[in-house]
């Protein structure tokens, strides 16, 4: 159960991480993550977008469900996406229940205090939700960019009560996103819900990096605080050029590859062979 795991009651850190679609749940799965997260990014890292504004919530359904499909043992939280929970509380209850529906265990939403009305209603609907505080990429204009947060003292203050009401709420777990390490380290230590953090430093009680980031598929820089694990991108690339110029040389597919019919079948297929186009 995540919501137990707080690291200063001896847990292990949680890890989670985003996928998208079966194939990589079933890795992610396989490689024993506590948590796929099906989140809005996959606007930018698979749809093809600039940021998270443009994903529907049945984009985010139809993704959902494909993660749900590998069937993991990972528990599957997926992000509500923006205008999906900013209009009215009804609209809010009816989307969260649309990602249940697709196979999401739990839902992510942006936002504090200001959110809380929308967090309770999907509570008392029985669906658990994940908070996500500090840089909330939905917010990007309203934060004039994707920068570091809660620097200042006042701001970093606000977190906590952010981070505070978001537990007493009833969330269970916190995302916190791009603040520095000992604000982190702060909340960590101030509410009883586990956070995990992204770009937050080592002291939350676990972490989230985006799929793509890590395994090295994405084409555009990381941040800072990314280890990419893998070159995915680069081996894709490679086993491709291999692939193309086996085809453009006639070396794929070899005999071994190719379906033989019987002889007879051979024999009389052979007199109508059509000719091939010079
Ligand atoms: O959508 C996402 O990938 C996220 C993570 C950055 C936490 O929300």
């Amino acid at each position: 159960m995540i919501a137990v795991r707080k690291r200063s009651a001896g847990q292990e850190p949680i890890v989670m991480v985003t996928a998208y679609d079966t194939p990589f749940a079933r890795i992610a799965d396989d490689a024993g993550v506590d948590v796929i997260l099906v989140g809005d990014s996959v606007a930018d890292n698979v749809l093809g977008f600039e940021d998270t504004l443009s994903v529907s919530v049945s984009d985010m359904a139809h993704h959902t469900a494909a993660v749900a499909r590998a069937h993991p043992s990972a528990l599957i939280v997926a992000d509500m996406p923006w205008m999906s929970y900013h209009t009215d509380v009804r609209d809010a209850l009816m989307n969260a229940a649309t990602l249940v529906h697709a196979g999401a265990q739990a839902v992510k939403l942006e936002g504090g205090m200001k959110r809380l009305p929308v967090i309770e209603a999907i509570l008392d609907a029985e669906i658990p939700v994940m908070g996500h505080l500090g840089l909330t990429p939905q917010s990007l204009h309203a934060m004039g960019g994707m920068k570091v947060q809660a620097r200042s003292i006042a701001q970093a203050r606000d977190l906590e009560r952010d981070a505070a009401a978001l537990a007493n709420a009833g969330c269970f777990a916190l995302v916190l996103e791009c603040v520095p390490d000992v604000v982190a380290g702060r909340v960590t230590n101030t509410i009883d819900i586990p956070t995990i953090g992204i770009g937050a430093g080592p002291l939350c009680d676990g972490q989230v990096l985006v799929l793509h980031d890590l395994l090295g598929l994405s084409s555009r820089p990381v941040a800072k605080f990314v280890r990419r694990y893998a070159d995915v991108a680069s081996v894709a690339r490679e086993a491709l050029r291999a692939y193309a110029k086996d085809v453009r040389s006639g070396d794929y597919p070899s005999d071994n590859e190719t379906y033989h019919a019987s002889s007879e079948l051979a024999r009389a297929t052979k007199s109508d062979e059509p000719k091939h186009a010079s």
